[in-house]
């Protein structure tokens, strides 16, 4: 961290209050970390919806008894394989397996990938989330 600047903010104090506590609940020491996170989370969102960012992660959890899903879903996955950097895959149990697959790249083909992915048969939960790339200016 470099070049700190301090601000002043004036909020409701009940709305302080149940913003310290879920601090507490998160663990974090400070106030100016918990809003620093909160204002790049923001920013994240923002360059996604824009169309700016362009990495995050997919998060699938199926179960790899059900015919031919394996098969299909690394097969989505070569089509796209230009956008994937990286995927690990967990045994959860005997049935279900979690697999989260770094992405990179324009942020509608990212969502399209996950889309197709989310959308096999098989599939119990799948979620997209969106990571800051580049700088913040
Ligand atoms: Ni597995």
């Amino acid at each position: 961290m470099s070049d700190l600047t301090r601000f002043g903010v004036s909020l409701e104090k009940a709305l302080l209050e149940e913003f310290d506590r879920a601090l507490k609940e998160q663990n974090y020491s400070t106030r100016s970390k918990a809003i620093g996170d909160l204002i790049r989370q923001s920013l994240a969102e923002r360059r996604w919806k824009k169309g700016k960012a362009s990495a995050g992660a997919i998060t699938l959890v199926y179960n790899h008894h059900k015919k031919e899903l394996l098969n299909k879903l690394i097969s989505i996955q070569h089509d796209y394989h230009n956008l994937i950097i990286s995927s690990q895959h967990v045994h959860l149990d005997h049935d279900q397996c979690l697999e989260i697959i770094a992405v990179k790249g324009n942020p509608g083909e990212l969502e399209s990938l996950y889309l197709k992915l989310k959308s096999e048969k098989g599939v119990g939960y799948a979620s997209l989330t969106s990571a800051m790339a580049g700088k913040i200016k």
